[in-house]
């Protein structure tokens, strides 16, 4: 979603502010622009355009040489995807210029005070009352005015300011939308993430919510809204911010689900102990004791994170015997949720910027209960606010469509799973077990993904369907629906994913000859109920897509399509059937000629509720 960079220093600033949003265009984005202090006009400079980023850097070749300036990148909220709604808005003279992530809520109600006092709007964005509030109650003093036009704004903000009369500043302010100041060698680079800063400095200091910053060519000065000075915490930025590539593959997507191998690998490293039977998870601060004390697991996430904490509460009720379960982060905020002290929270998010998941886990936090983080970006706003947990390392994901993130997060969530159940009933060897299970599962997923089996076959069922069903019993479950949110995502394929046994409540009534159904059935448990249900659904015609396992000739032999994975204990399946779903959207989505790595639906960080 929308991006944030800001330049004062020695060197020239376009340059610089242009390289920062081609980091930040992994977020996803519909506009961009930029705003210059130029030296020889009483005017800020400012060039916006629909696109890529690759169009504005084209269309700025004349801009002013300057050292500071503001640049965003738009993912269009309030009003279309056009030029005059691009960022940065401007005051009605053209000397105050803002860049929001953000929502201002009130923005109706504050556009018809500005109006009616003859301000004229140029654009449909809630953004655009801000410059004008700021022009209001300026009166010399930039923070000042800056602070008085935050007191009237509802909602959530993080904004850098351009004054053409100041041209030795920058103000950035915060409240729940993230912005970091990288502190460099005579430059000071604002980004609402810390690949906007890397490029430049580790040296990092993170604004929090109600806190604003002077940036000077020498450094920030921060300070909450009160007027009390912060004390500022340098950090250090952690992690690899190496632009990703393509490294020979067509798209992002596919790259990435061919990593999974990889990332899962990175994941285990060094914290699943084969001899021990047992796991370690560095980040996370708990000793055996305090792991018995836990009383309840709830998994907290949005979209495949929300689906990854499906896995691992069922891992953790069945293994660990503790009960635990998963909760869609924009329902559980506002649902006034029960926050069991002797719980633990654990907020799945890769890229630790989801506003619905950090709204959440401050719910819990604000009710006394503990949150553990499980997220890939180090550093993200969700990581630092939980205070410890968990990096899944699954390495930077690019694509909107989330694949490697998933499988890294069922990884670290079935690691904790295995610490949780060995402080509980899980034996010694059981253990050893579930740790050899796990610690081979990076030689699955690339096993199967080196004979992906009759993929394309499934693309003809599926490509030209008018709805397609995904289901899948137990474990299968959340990864039916995840293999729906993929389709749909990347491919605009209307289809959804159902547990089977519930599918006869319903559901069937959308059967019809041809109907393609995908079925998940590896053996597990449930596998024999799960025949019951492909019957019903072949009884009514459906065309059958099924992943199983390799060797179980009696489903190969009932499928029309048949796809086969290596077999794992039933509590992992959900590594291994998750990966033809994949690469099933993936190819259905090329097949229909979408745009697999920024398809229309989703930004890649969803920093808005
Ligand atoms: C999945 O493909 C999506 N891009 C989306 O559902 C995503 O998982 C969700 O927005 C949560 O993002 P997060 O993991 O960064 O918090």
């Amino acid at each position: 979603m929308c991006g944030i960079v800001a330049y004062i220093g020695d060197k020239k600033a376009l340059p610089r502010l242009i390289e920062g949003l081609r980091r930040l265009e992994y977020r996803g984005y519909d506009s961009a622009g930029v705003a210059l202090v130029d030296p020889n006009s009483d005017r800020l400079w400012v060039h916006k355009t629909v696109g890529r980023v690759e169009e504005l850097a084209k269309g700025v070749s004349e801009g002013p040489e300057t050292t500071i300036g503001i640049a965003h990148t738009r993912w269009a909220t309030h009003g279309g995807v056009t030029q005059p709604n691009a960022h940065p808005h401007l005051d009605t003279e053209n000397r105050i210029a803002v860049i929001h992530n953000g929502i201002i809520e009130n923005f109706n109600e504050l556009r018809a005070s500005l109006e009616a006092s003859g301000v004229v709007f140029r654009s449909e964005t809630d953004t655009e009352v801000l410059p004008h509030l700021i022009r209001k109650y300026y009166q010399g003093d930039p923070l000042q005015a800056v602070i008085r036009a935050i007191q009237d704004i509802r909602g959530t903000y993080g904004i850098a300011v351009l004054f053409r009369d100041h041209p030795d500043r920058v103000i950035a302010a915060r409240n729940g939308s993230p912005l970091a100041i990288g502190l460099g060698d005579g430059e000071t680079v604002l980004g609402s993430d810390p690949q906007a800063i890397v490029a430049h400095t580790r040296r990092v200091v993170y604004l929090d919510d109600r806190e604003i910053a002077v940036l000077t060519r020498d450094g920030a000065q921060v300070q909450r809204l009160d007027g009390v000075r912060v004390d500022q915490q340098v950090e250090i930025i952690d992690g690899d911010y190496t632009l990703a590539e393509k490294t020979g593959f067509a798209h992002f997507m596919l790259k990435e689900i061919m990593e999974q191998p990889e990332s899962i690998r990175r994941c285990l490293g060094g914290r699943v102990m084969t001899d021990d039977g047992n796991a370690k998870l560095g980040g996370l601060n708990m000793s055996p004791r305090e792991l018995v004390g836990v009383k309840r697991v709830v998994n907290i996430g949005c979209g495949t994170s929300f689906h990854a904490g499906m896995v691992g509460a069922m891992a953790i009720e069945s293994l660990a015997r503790v009960p635990a379960r998963a909760e869609i982060a924009s329902e559980f905020r506002y649902n006034n949720p029960i926050v069991d002290p002797e719980g633990v929270f654990l907020a799945i998010s890769q890229s630790g910027e989801t506003a619905d998941t950090l709204g959440a886990i401050e719910e819990v936090q604000l009710k006394g209960g503990q949150t553990l983080g499980v997220v890939n970006v180090v550093g993200s706003t969700i990581a630092r606010t939980c205070g410890q947990g968990v990096y899944v390392h699954s390495g930077p994901e690019i694509a909107v469509a989330s694949t490697k993130a998933f499988t890294s997060q069922i990884a670290a969530l079935m690691t904790f799973t295995l610490m949780l159940a060995r402080t509980r009933n899980l034996s010694l060897e059981e253990g050893k077990a579930m740790a050899r299970a796990l610690a081979d599962i990076p030689n699955k997923v690339a096993e199967y993904l080196q004979d992906p089996g009759p993929i394309m076959a499934a693309v003809e069922a599926v490509k030209g369907a008018r709805y397609v069903l995904f289901l899948g019993r137990g474990f299968s479950y959340p990864v039916a629906l995840e293999g729906a949110l993929k389709l749909k995502e990347v491919a605009y394929v209307a289809c959804e994913g159902y547990p089977a046994g519930e599918m006869k409540h319903g559901p069937i009534a959308m059967m019809e000859k041809g109907t393609p159904v995908i079925f998940l059935i590896p053996a597990d448990s449930q596998r024999e109920k799960a025949i019951s249900n492909m019957k019903e659904v072949q009884a009514r015609g459906a065309k059958l897509i099924v992943v199983h396992n390799r060797g179980d000739q009696e489903i190969a032999s009932m499928a029309d399509i048949s796809i086969p994975v290596p077999e794992v204990p039933y509590y992992l399946t959900p590594f291994l059937t998750v990966l033809p779903l994949q690469l099933l959207a993936y190819q259905v989505g090329l097949a229909l000629g979408r745009d697999i790595d920024k398809p229309r639906t989703l930004a890649k960080s969803v920093t808005v509720e």
